[in-house]
C-alpha cells in the first residue's frame, strides 16, 4: 500500500504535485472558464455573497488562511478565518449573503460539523472543501468542492493541505468570474499559474530533499524552533510549526514575521533555530525587504537561520545557514511549494528521533468528538 515508500507520510508528500493537479482537473469548460459542477448554489445567490467565513481546524484552517489573501485580492469581499470550535460560541454574524466555507480533509471533524450546522441554522449557505467523498460534512453542506488528493492515511496532513489551497483558489476565481471582479484574461493568468504548480512542487521534491535531510540531521537535537513568515508566508509558517510539533514532538511556535520585535525576539538566543519563509524578491519587494531585516535581527543574536526562499536570492544566501530553495513563482502561489520542504523536514526530524511518522502519539486522523 505504501508503494515502495517506508511511510505513508513520505508517500503522501510525494503526492503533493498530483494532489494539486487532480484538484484542478475537469474544472474548466472549453473556453477556459471555471466550472464547479458540485457547487449547487445558484449563480444569483453566489453573486449576492458579500462575505466569506472559513471554518476549519488545524492544517485545514491554515489552508483557509492562505486562501484569504488570494480571495480578498481577487473578489474584494472580506474573508474571515475562524477555528471551528470557536465559531458558534461567539454568536457570529451570519446571513444569506455570508458564504461559510468548511474545510476538512476527513469531512468528519465534529467541531467543523457543528460550526456548519450553526451557520445553516442562521440562514447562511455552506460550501464544503473536502477530500472524502460522501463524508458527513459534504453531505450536510449546500455545496461541495472535492479536493482530489486521494486517501490520506498519515495522521499529519500533507497532500490534503496543498489540495485545499488549490480548491479554495478555484472557488475564489469562480467567485471573481461570477461577480465580475476580474477580467477573463486575469482569471486565465491565475489558472495558468496554478497549473504550473505541480511541476514546481516536483522540482522541490527532486532537488531539495537532500538539503532537507542534511538540515534535519544537523538540527535533530534542537529543543525548539520558531517559524516566521509574512503575508501568505505567515500561514505557511504556522503549518510548518504544526507539522514539526505533531510528528517530531518538538516545541515550535509560528509567528507573523512583523511580530518579531513585539515579543518573540525575546526568545531568540545563540543557536536557536529560526525558520523564515522569504517572499519572492520581485513584485512585492517591500515584503522581501522586511523579512530580510527580520533575518538580520535574529542573526545578530546568534540564531541559526533556515530559509525557504526563491532560487538565487542573494540576501538569503548572505545570511542563512540553511536554505530550501523554491523555483520562481507568483507570491500567491508560493505556499504550494514552500510548505513542501517543511513537510519533509518534519518527517525527517521524526524519523531521526525514531518516531512513528504516520501515527504520532496522542493524535487521531479524524476527531469525531467536540
Ligand atoms: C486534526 C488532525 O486532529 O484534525 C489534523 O490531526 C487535521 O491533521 C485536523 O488538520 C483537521 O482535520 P480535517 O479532517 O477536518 O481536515
Amino acid at each position: 500500500e505504501k508503494g515502495g515508500w517506508d511511510s505513508f507520510m513520505d508517500k503522501e508528500i510525494h503526492e503533493d504535485p498530483a494532489a494539486v493537479q487532480r484538484t484542478l482537473l475537469g474544472r474548466f469548460d472549453d473556453s477556459g472558464a471555471i466550472e464547479l459542477d458540485e457547487v449547487r448554489i445558484d449563480e444569483h445567490d453566489f453573486k449576492a455573497i458579500d462575505k466569506i467565513i472559513v471554518v476549519a481546524c488545524g492544517t485545514a484552517s491554515y489552508a483557509g488562511q492562505v486562501a484569504k489573501y488570494a480571495i480578498e485580492h481577487w473578489v474584494r469581499i472580506p474573508v474571515e478565518i475562524e477555528l471551528a470550535h470557536e465559531f458558534r460560541y461567539r454568536d457570529p454574524i451570519l446571513n444569506a449573503r455570508t458564504l461559510v466555507v468548511a474545510i476538512s480533509q476527513s469531512g468528519e471533524t465534529m467541531d467543523t460539523l457543528m460550526a456548519l450546522r450553526h451557520a445553516r441554522e442562521q440562514g447562511s449557505k455552506v460550501l464544503a472543501i473536502c477530500n472524502t467523498q460522501g463524508a458527513t460534512i459534504p453531505r450536510e453542506s449546500d455545496a461541495v468542492l472535492y479536493t482530489h488528493a486521494g486517501p490520506e492515511v498519515a495522521v499529519a496532513s500533507t497532500k490534503a493541505f496543498v489540495a485545499q489551497i488549490t480548491a479554495a483558489y478555484l472557488l475564489g476565481l469562480y467567485l471573481a468570474q461570477v461577480k465580475g471582479t476580474m477580467f477573463r484574461d486575469e482569471i486565465r493568468q491565475q489558472v495558468d499559474s496554478l497549473k504550473d504548480m505541480p511541476r514546481k512542487i516536483q522540482w522541490v521534491l527532486d532537488t531539495q530533499t537532500a538539503a532537507v535531510e542534511q538540515a534535519a540531521e544537523r538540527m535533530a537535537n534542537a529543543q525548539s524552533f520558531l517559524f516566521l513568515g509574512r503575508h501568505v508566508g505567515y500561514p505557511v509558517a504556522l503549518e510548518g510549526a504544526l507539522k514539526l510539533k505533531e510528528i517530531a514532538y518538538t516545541f515550535t511556535e509560528g509567528f507573523a514575521a512583523g511580530e518579531l520585535k513585539h515579543g518573540p525576539i525575546a526568545l531568540v538566543d545563540a543557536g536557536e533555530p529560526v525558520v523564515f519563509i522569504v517572499p519572492p524578491e520581485r513584485g512585492r519587494s517591500v515584503l522581501h525587504t522586511k523579512v530580510i531585516s527580520g533575518i538580520e535581527e535574529v542573526k545578530a543574536r546568534g540564531a541559526t537561520i533556515i530559509a525557504v526562499a526563491e532560487e538565487g536570492d542573494k540576501d538569503v544566501q548572505r545570511y542563512a545557514d540553511v536554505v530550501f530553495w523554491r523555483p520562481a513563482c507568483p507570491t500567491l502561489m508560493s505556499p504550494l511549494v514552500d510548505v513542501v520542504p517543511l513537510q519533509l523536514f518534519a518527517m525527517n526530524m521524526a524519523k531521526i528521533k525514531g518516531y512513528d511518522v504516520d501515527k504520532p502519539r496522542n493524535l487521531a486522523k479524524s476527531v469525531t468528538v467536540e
